[in-house]
């Protein structure tokens, strides 16, 4: 049966329909503006008018309504990983409303708490080495109000999970592979995570994105906000085009940026002396940018690879933007809901 992944973004919303599991089979990929430049309502008004936006998107696309998978964006959820000595699932789940009172800055009975183990030592290593779990702690109200404008167009979302936890799903790396910075940018914000061995070690998130861009264009070369956007796809980091005025322009907060993932790195290689992280794994729509990946391999003098969540699908794969859909793909490609 066909299941719908829907990622609302604070740019675009994006919808793909599809057979769900390891190997989605696209039927229908649709990417509206998000007029409103919230992907959460705080309100009734607001929250009307994202009704009124993903009523006609489901609609007239006759999308499927049963099985609808939902991302939680990474700003409204604190995600955060603990090490515990060595606990039974039993113990764990007794302990872990206290541990998340330690790690999670939600009050109590405002939490919505899932967590995971993501390594248990084995039996014969538990005196030295820890667990490690993953907590993600939402507020209930927002969980709520994000869901309640589906339950108003009659459809009750079957998952909800945090961005990060689809993308690492749908980039699909394994234990062989070397460290690996997943990069996932958005137009407001930026995620990274930190994969070694297969096993998500941190993530952090950054209140910028590709719109940052857009408006320092917008303010120093004096453009409108259509044609900032333009000239960002358009000439990106080209030093040839424009006089290399784009390039000059944008390149103050690229650098900021790229100091967040140095920070990162350092912070990995801290934790895990003698182990290097050389590689970075960009996804989201401001990959897109013209030079952007050329500009950070020669700054960090890194592998940087961008994302192609589509390498196992099916279907009606799209031509281009591959790295915008990276969400969607991972909540399909999650067996079970
Ligand atoms: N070809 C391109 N070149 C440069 N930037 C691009 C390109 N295509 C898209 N972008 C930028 O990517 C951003 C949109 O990416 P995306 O769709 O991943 O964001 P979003 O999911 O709507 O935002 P968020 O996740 O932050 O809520 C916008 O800032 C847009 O300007
Ligand atoms: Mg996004």
């Amino acid at each position: 049966m066909s299941a719908l992944a829907l990622d609302i973004g604070t740019y675009t919303i994006k919808a793909i329909s599809a057979k769900p599991g390891k190997k989605i089979e696209i039927e229908r990929m649709v990417e509206i503006f998000n007029p409103l430049g919230v992907a959460i309502a705080s309100d009734e008004a607001l929250s009307q008018k994202l009704i009124d936006i993903i009523d006609p998107l489901i609609t007239d696309n006759k999308l499927p309504r049963t099985d609808v998978r939902l991302s939680l964006p990474e700003t409204v959820v604190s995600t955060k990983l603990i090490e515990l000595p060595v606990l039974s699932d039993a113990e764990l789940a007794s302990a872990i409303g206290w541990q998340a009172e330690q790690h999670i800055p939600i009050p109590p009975d405002q939490l919505s708490l899932q967590y995971q183990v993501l390594y248990r030592p084995a039996k014969d290593k538990q005196n030295e080495e820890k667990m490690r779990v993953l907590l993600v702690g939402t507020h209930k109200d927002i969980v709520e109000k994000y869901t309640n404008v589906f339950l108003s167009l009659g459809i009750e979302p079957k998952l909800l999970e945090t961005q990060m936890l689809s993308v690492l799903r749908a980039l699909d790396m394994t234990a062989e592979e070397p460290p690996t910075l997943v990069v996932q940018m958005g137009a407001s914000s930026t995620q990274m995570a930190m994969v070694y061995q297969g096993e998500l070690r941190f993530i952090t998130s950054q209140m910028t994105g590709g719109q940052s861009l857009t408006q320092v264009l917008e303010k120093q070369i004096n453009l409108n906000k259509q044609q900032a956007e333009e000239y960002k796809r358009t000439y990106g980091l080209d030093p040839q085009q424009f006089q290399g005025k784009v390039r000059e322009t944008l390149l103050p907060v690229i650098s900021i940026f790229i100091n967040e993932i140095k920070k990162a790195m350092t912070f990995f290689v801290n934790q895990n002396p003698g182990v290097s992280a050389q590689r970075i794994l960009l996804s989201g729509g401001p990959t897109l940018l013209p030079g952007l990946v050329q500009h950070i391999t020669q700054e960090l003098g890194a592998e940087v690879l961008v994302a192609a969540p589509f390498s196992q699908a099916l279907g009606a794969v799209p031509e281009g933007n591959h790295p915008t859909w990276t969400v969607c793909v991972g909540l399909l490609m999650r067996e079970e809901v």
